[in-house]
């Protein structure tokens, strides 16, 4: 099998990124280790950011986040008992949608059937090759037999336990920060409480209530490094919020519980996303802390950037945007992981000196949501930038 762009991964970078090639003709291939249930039930993220709806929209897989997202203009922050809002549509003129990813990977998955180029769940032993000589390849096993696929590049777009990054890693620069807390996910069937998200920063840690639904509300609450979420029942969940919500005029009735996970939370960069013929997307590069919604939004501005690099490598011969996609992309991933570490800082308690912290947060809060240049600031990075297009 020979293609011209192979990619590893079916996650929201590699579908995005197929879909974007499929569209300007460019031959690839979609590798991905599990099945096509398995990633279209994995509910991650949900926060859209206008550039991503915008990516999406243009790239033919934008009915259902139109007909079905939920457009929101408002955040409220809650906290010493009593909630302020910050409405970043005035301030900016954008809005977010709230669409889950889980949606955005089967409209992704949907276009990609309607295209004549392969998607194959279920592969093993996924290797890549030869990826810093001229012809690099990939081998695996699908079906139950051997496949060799050649290729001119191989994007890695495996997420963060992939096995892209570890084939560079003696070329990569890497930093990291694990925060010292984890988030219990909750994804329940109950009607949001709010019509906007709410972030609690409550003197015993954080919670975050969002929403998929007009019927299913997810909820993220802080807590310790080793939790265990069987130890989590459903009336210790709705306790917890409710205290974390204390002073708001909601009653929380809880719900069935659909899903509940823990999450943990790190910020990490891989510089260069890039070597010789392997380019990384992606949480295979890049990884933010939930706080600020940003994951998701990265892989697919990724996808974006990588996606005109190649129109430009093969519609007009130009290898310049090629070269420099690990320095754009950077530029923004690093612009998202200052906001997502500042939001984490900002809202979680911290077990170690937490009266001064608490009193540093408490100004912070005042300052970013009073009418200043700083909630200015805070909704322009909360919407994030226009998509990254070609000169
Ligand atoms: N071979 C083939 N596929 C692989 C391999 C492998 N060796 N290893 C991992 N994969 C697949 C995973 O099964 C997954 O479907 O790569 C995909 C990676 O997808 P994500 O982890 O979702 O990563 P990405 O596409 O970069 O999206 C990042 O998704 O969930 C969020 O928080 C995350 O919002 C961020 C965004």
């Amino acid at each position: 099998m020979r293609t011209k762009v192979a990619i590893i991964g079916a996650g929201p970078a590699g579908l995005m990124l197929g879909q974007l090639l499929s569209l300007a003709n460019i031959s690839n291939v979609v590798i991905e280790n599990r099945s096509r249930d398995y990633v279209e039930g994995r509910s991650r993220a949900g926060q859209i950011t206008p550039a991503t709806v915008q990516i999406l929209t243009e790239s033919g897989v934008g009915a259902r986040i139109h007909s079905e997202g939920m457009v929101h203009s408002t955040l409220q922050f809650h906290y010493e008992g009593s909630t302020r809002e910050l409405n970043f549509q005035a301030l900016t003129g954008r809005t977010v949608t709230i669409y889950g990813q889980q949606e955005i990977i089967k409209d992704l998955i949907a276009a990609r059937l309607k295209t004549e180029f392969p998607l194959l769940f279920d592969a093993a032993d996924v290797q890549i090759h030869d990826t810093d000589g001229f012809s690099p390849y990939v081998s695996f096993s699908h079906g139950g037999e051997q496949q060799t696929l050649e290729c001119d590049f191989i994007v890695g777009c495996d997420g963060f336990h992939g096995i892209c990054r570890p084939h560079i890693s003696d070329s990569l620069t890497q930093f990291s920060y694990n925060y010292p807390f984890t988030w219990l996910a909750v994804l329940a069937e109950m009607s949001p409480i709010s019509p906007d998200v709410i972030f609690s920063s409550h003197e015993t840690g954080l919670a975050l209530f969002t929403m998929r639904s007009p019927n299913v509300s997810r909820i993220y609450l802080q807590c310790s490094p080793d939790e265990d979420p069987n130890e989590w029942s459903g009336s210790r969940i709705w306790d917890l919020l409710q205290l974390r919500l204390e002073g708001r005029p909601e009653k929380v009735n809880g719900g069935a519980i659909i899903e509940k996970s823990i999450v943990q939370l790190r910020s990490f960069v891989a510089e260069k996303m890039q070597k010789g013929r392997l380019f990384l997307a992606g949480d295979a590069a890049h990884i933010v802390p939930p706080s600020a919604a940003k994951g998701l939004n990265l892989a697919v501005s990724d996808a974006n950037i990588l996606a005109r690099a190649f129109e430009q490598h093969y519609g007009k011969g130009k290898e310049d945007l090629l070269l420099s996609y690990s320095d754009i992309a950077l530029k923004q991933i690093w612009r998202d992981v200052q906001f997502s570490h500042w939001m984490a800082m900002l809202l979680h308690r911290f077990d170690d000196n937490s009266h001064f912290h608490r009193r540093l947060q408490i100004a912070e809060l005042d300052r970013v949501l009073g009418s200043g240049p700083a909630a200015q600031s805070f909704a322009e990075l909360w919407v994030g930038n226009p998509p990254f297009a070609a000169s």
